[in-house]
């Protein structure tokens, strides 16, 4: 990947894990509140329950409660707590309810270890019904209470106890996924965490440390972290720590610096993080496309593929594959791609890949695309295509994520913490890396020089063309009240811009909880046009481009069945006389070349999803049943 993070052939055997969020802290400080602190950050990782456990009065203390993480905060006060280490988790239920009992942290049956878990212990069954018959009880039905038990029975039988030991025999012997971290009375001077396949970050200060499954949970303290690999565990007291694999073997990293700041991570006066996410995405464009330009010689350069030139030069097809809105880049990847470099590309859903036992040739190139670099599918498509031989990179927004380690190369895209669950930002970055690629690409076939400075220039404008957009949302708010009531939305593109209206669909569905789908605009007349009736706003990308006056004859299809059409539309086109005369509300964007158009596109439906959500009161950053970071499969 660009920032050089070296390329580690992760097993990736164990990715069926739930999503949770896990922060563990040792050092000077209250650790409850770095915990406490630390939780808000990773709540979007699962928010079915949360709790903490903490060393005090020389016993631990656990403190655990379903619901948001509100209602943990509602019964912990940090300032009745004085203790230096402590361990926390919010959690997002797969199996078991999401109630008090089944939260975490779980203990074991003398309560003097506790720990928490990200991941699945797959052999649970087969060692609780062991467990049960050395005579040690169970008050949950949950995996993680079994792999506590199971820690105390080998420390019970050591004869030289030793805390963390117990914890490597233990996890030598169990089937699965886990982003552990253990905390024990008999040894409180310690955390002991280990990780196979779910994310997991040490974050190194003067004496002090936190390990937790995301780099947010840490910035605010510390700007130094390492990157356990799988298979891997730390010892941590507050005066250092020792990293080592599960077959005692020592390993000794080089800390790497947090990429982004602090401030970053908070909502800076927007009421939702998806709003300052929609907000930031003329900073983010420049981030993408920093140094990444040539404008003299009309030529890309992207600094994480450079190993792999001569493999993308001769690459006979590209693979690319992601979930939900990267899987939409990946479409519009499919179409810039071939469009302008004339390599054969095909899309994979990750979640399908590796299930339909896909043709791959050594000679392929996977690209695996992912905001958050931590899901579970899309780890799985990789896998599966580096056992076929492929050679696989990663277009990412998470440096250092199980992603960006798992994949041979690949760009980062500098989008900064996308905290809202709904993705914007990354997804128009996404976009704009996968357009650089296909002008690199394109470069070393057919587009000339000439061709390429005009892609280039243009894209060098698209920050300035976006602030355009963003300067005025009014009309979108407009429209958002007045289409908020209704039951079903269509979202029309034809070409570049029908992964679009899918993104734009998504966008709606995901925050507001309301039906959309998203249509190639010509297939309305093979089926869904029986859909249309006065009810149903039609939201159409009728931009300025080659099939315009398609896209005008679909807008007659549904104008004449009584659909209410919102369109966006380039300013200043001549052809919006046609617009107006037909569409009940127009969103006009600037002008651009037909390529770039879906970046400049996308905003305003990110906005009227937005603000559709806002009307009807929903959870926007946090919407129902969803989480950031998918790591299940
Ligand atoms: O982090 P990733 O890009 O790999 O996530 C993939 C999807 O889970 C994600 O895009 C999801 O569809 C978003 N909630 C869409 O807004």
């Amino acid at each position: 990947m660009q920032q050089k993070i070296p390329y580690i052939a992760i097993s990736l055997i164990y990715w069926k894990c739930i999503m949770c969020g896990i922060v563990g802290y040792i050092g000077n400080k209250n650790a409850t509140e770095v915990v406490m602190n630390g939780l808000k950050r990773v709540e979007y990782r699962g928010y079915d329950s949360a709790g903490i456990a903490m060393f005090e009065n020389n016993k631990l203390n656990v403190i655990k409660k379903s619901g948001r993480l509100e209602e943990l905060i509602g019964i912990v006060d940090t300032n009745l707590h004085h203790s230096n280490i402590a361990i926390g988790h919010t959690r997002w239920a797969t199996h078991g309810l999401p109630n008090d009992t089944n939260a975490h942290p779980h203990t074991d049956n003398s309560g003097n270890i506790a720990i928490i878990h990200n991941g699945i212990i797959e052999n649970y069954r087969s060692l609780k019904k062991i467990l049960t018959q050395k005579g040690y009880f169970f008050n949950t039905e949950t995996d993680t209470e079994v792999l506590a038990v199971f820690i105390a029975s080998i420390y019970d039988e050591q004869k030289e106890k030793d805390m963390s030991e117990a914890v490597r025999i233990a996890l030598s012997e169990v089937a699965g996924a886990f982003g552990l971290v253990v905390l024990s009375a008999y040894e409180p001077d310690k955390i002991i965490c280990a990780r196979r396949g779910s994310p997991l970050i040490l974050g190194i200060g003067d004496n002090e440390y936190i390990v937790a499954s995301d780099q947010t949970a840490i910035v605010a303290y510390m700007d130094k972290v390492i990157f356990p690999d799988d298979n891997e565990m730390l010892v941590i007291t507050k005066s250092g720590y020792i990293e080592k694999t599960f077959d005692n073997v020592a390993i000794d990293k080089e800390p790497t610096k947090i990429e982004f700041e602090l401030a970053q991570l908070e909502k800076g006066g927007y009421e939702h993080f998806m709003l300052k996410e929609i907000m930031e995405q003329a900073e983010t464009i420049e981030n993408a496309i920093r140094g990444r330009i040539l404008l003299d010689s009309g030529d890309v350069k992207l600094g994480g593929l450079r190993e792999v030139t001569d493999k993308l030069r001769d690459a006979h097809r590209i693979i690319l594959t992601g979930c939900g809105t990267s899987w939409h880049s990946a479409l519009l990847g499919e179409y810039l791609i071939e469009s302008l470099a004339g390599i054969p590309v095909e899309v994979e859903y990750a979640s399908e890949f590796r299930y339909r036992n896909p043709v791959l040739y050594k000679g392929d190139i996977v690209i695996a695309i992912s905001q958050s670099g931590e899901t579970a599918d899309t780890l799985e498509a990789i896998r599966e295509a580096k056992r076929k031989g492929c050679v696989v990179l990663g277009i990412v927004n998470v440096v250092g994520s199980s992603i960006a380690r798992a994949t041979d190369a690949g760009v980062y895209l500098h989008a900064g913490p996308e905290i809202g669950v709904a993705s914007t930002k990354a997804f128009t970055s996404q976009v704009t890396a996968l357009l650089l690629l296909a002008i690199l690409l394109g470069r070393m076939k057919s587009i000339s020089a000439p061709d390429g400075i005009e892609y280039l220039k243009e894209i060098k404008q698209l920050p300035e063309k976006i602030n355009l957009i963003l300067k005025d949302t009014s009309g979108i708010q407009q429209i958002a009240k007045r289409y908020a009531s209704a039951k079903n939305f269509l979202y029309l593109g034809r070409g570049y811009n029908y992964p679009i209206a899918l993104e734009g669909a998504l966008k709606l569905k995901e925050i507001s909880y309301l039906h959309a789908e998203g249509y190639p605009a010509a297939e309305m007349k093979h089926g869904p046009l029986a859909l249309i009736d006065d009810d149903m706003p039609v939201v159409v990308i009728a931009t300025k481009d080659s099939i315009f006056e398609k896209i005008c004859s679909n807008i007659e299809e549904v104008k004449a069945r009584g659909g209410h059409i919102i369109a966006i539309a380039t300013a200043g086109f001549e052809g919006n006389g046609f617009l107006r005369s037909k569409a009940d509300h127009i969103i006009e964007i600037p002008e651009t070349l037909y390529e770039l158009t879906p970046i400049l596109a996308m905003i305003p439906l990110q906005l009227l999803a937005y603000y559709i959500a806002y009307e009807l009161g929903r959870d926007i950053d946090n919407p129902r049943h969803l989480a950031k970071s998918v790591t299940v499969e």
